[in-house]
């Protein structure tokens, strides 16, 4: 869409903090804003254009901080709004910019509006701001399942019920309540004041139910990806709702966005979300559970652009973060389908990281905006071993539940030194979730500057994504032998992807820019082995 305006989203790469699990400042175990702020030059120097923080605000951390007290409070496990100021203003001073994570789906049982609603009893005024019911004589009051397992519904001592899609500690808002669309317009209001470039939109899909709530009729759990046609999941009327939000953001100076957490059957009913007065990217969760195959990987890039011009949105592209197992062990899978929750399974660590290394540059190398989630630059594998106790993931316990799994990809990250936790907190210090001996070898401190490395390649990536990989140059598809994937971007660039078991000789196309392992060329011929990527400058 080349008539439109140049704006920094469109292609920008945006690296997502899991601040519980970045960086400790104070020693207490737990990743804060001070953790993050010192470390904004590496973020700086690895080459990203923005980070995206998951939520720090005030929580009992049900739900890691997905389950929200105070949305106007920062948690002090994580430091103070003051922090939050200061991180934003580095940032910007860095020339990065900032995303903020808004839970406008559900806040905590701890929050003041539940906590009054449940205060006051059944009738009240107070408890519409929630979804309250009676149940069916000893039943829930419809037949909801919960994302994490169990029924959707908790009994309160005076016999009523509340609706909770996650954890019994994440009651649903109701949102054809018109003080929570204020509250949450205020909410976006304070945050932009404060700075901050933008949002992402947690369970964007969710907010809306449908009129009575009727049962879905069927006994089972829902899979975020294929809910179908559902009573609670993106349902028409979420969408006024963003064209109220983009109204707000529109009326800010300097480019503020969101991106939207939606996961709708289907990539155009997903680009509905971006339509242009609506919010600007969302989460392309079809391309991250595709198959490592290259039919699969091609057809699935041209649905995705196609759905996304259709409506003048740039396409976001993502392979991780913190609710889905790492995409060094996931592309492993032939089953892409499921894309979290099942048990990750072993898979060799060094075809597991070659194969990541070779989508991680593939990804760079497509037309829109890229999300990395932290620790894929050190090419961090999933931790797949932790014992049940130090699990803290809230549908772990629930076995039944989709997301059981999420803390493998939660483990905090080693930034140097030999021993745990490895420059994640002081020296000696715990870690919340203990990290596993190998990870010396993986620390910022051991890659950087090595040649070769998994960080090394981020950086040249990244650099060379500004230089040679024409921003919104669109994407041409070369001819190529089964099991390649061949696409130029402008007339400067091309892409060579094997995903082929076999190594694979097609022309050396021009200058050799990078690739994600070694090659060999020789006399205008490429010698490319299985699962690598290549960057070449035409
Ligand atoms: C989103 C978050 C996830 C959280 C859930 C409930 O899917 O990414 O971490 O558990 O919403 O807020
Ligand atoms: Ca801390």
């Amino acid at each position: 869409m080349s008539d439109l305006p140049p704006a920094w989203w469109r292609d920008a790469v945006i690296y997502q903090i899991y601040p519980r699990s970045f960086a400790d400042a104070n020693g207490d175990g737990i990743g804060d804003l001070p953790g993050i702020r010192s470390r904004l030059p590496y973020l700086r120097d690895l080459g990203v254009d923005a980070v995206w923080l998951s939520p720090f605000y005030l929580s009992p951390q049900a739900d890691a901080g997905y389950d929200v007290a105070d949305y106007r409070t920062v948690d002090p496990i994580f430091g103070s709004l003051d922090d939050a100021r200061g991180l934003v203003a580095d940032a910007h001073d860095l020339g990065l910019r900032v995303l903020v994570d808004l839970v406008p789906n559900h806040s905590s049982d701890q929050h003041a509006w539940f906590r009054q609603a449940l205060a006051e009893g059944p009738g009240s005024p107070l408890r519409a701001r929630y979804h309250f019911r009676d149940g069916r004589g000893a039943l829930p009051p419809n037949d909801w399942p919960s994302i994490f397992g169990g029924p959707a519904w908790t009994q309160v001592p005076d016999g009523q019920w509340y609706l909770h899609l996650f954890a019994p500690e994440q009651p649903d808002f109701n949102w054809a309540h018109p003080a929570v669309a204020d509250e949450f317009r205020t909410i976006l209001r304070f945050w932009l004041d404060l700075g901050v470039d933008g949002f992402r939109i947690d369970v964007a899909h969710g907010l809306v139910k449908e009129e009575g709530l009727p049962d879905i009729g069927q006994e089972t759990s829902w899979h975020l990806l294929d809910v179908g046609e559902s009573p609670c999941f993106d349902r028409p009327g979420v969408h006024e709702i963003y064209r109220s939000w983009r109204t707000i953001l529109d009326e800010y100076p300097g480019d503020r966005i969101a991106v939207a957490e939606a996961w709708a059957p289907t990539l155009a009913r997903v680009a509905d979300y971006v339509r242009p007065d609506e919010l600007h990217q969302a989460f392309n969760f079809s391309y991250l559970s595709t198959a490592w195959n290259a039919p699969a990987q091609r057809a699935m890039i041209d649905a995705s652009l196609a759905a996304n011009d259709a409506v003048g949105a740039p396409t976001t592209w993502t392979l991780s973060n913190h609710d889905v197992v790492r995409h060094t062990n996931r592309l492993m899978r032939d089953d892409q389908g499921e894309v979290a929750g099942k048990k990750p399974t072993a898979v060799d660590p060094v075809a597991g990281l070659r194969r990541a290394r070779a989508a991680s540059l593939l990804l760079l190398a497509l037309p829109g905006s890229a999300y990395l989630y932290q620790g894929e630059e050190l090419g961090l594998p999933e931790v797949i071993d932790l014992p049940p106790s130090v699990r803290q993931d809230p549908a772990f316990h629930r076995a039944t539940g989709q997301d059981g799994y999420r803390d493998g990809c939660r483990v905090p990250i080693p930034w140097s030194g030999t021993t745990a936790p490895y420059g994640f907190g002081p020296d000696g210090g715990p870690s919340w979730l203990p990290q596993p001996d190998s990870w010396a070898d993986l620390s910022v401190a051991a890659q950087d500057g090595v040649a070769g490395s998994t960080l090394t390649m981020y950086r040249d990536a990244l650099a060379l994504r500004r230089k040679a990989v024409a921003g919104q140059a669109p994407l041409t598809w070369q001819d190529a032998p089964e099991g390649l994937l061949v696409f130029d971007r402008g007339t400067d660039f091309r892409c060579t992807v094997n995903m082929s078991p076999a190594p694979l000789s097609p022309e050396a196309p021009g200058e050799l820019l990078l690739a994600s392992a070694p090659i060999t060329v020789d006399g205008g011929t490429a010698v490319i082995p299985p699962d690598t990527a290549v960057w070449w400058s035409l």
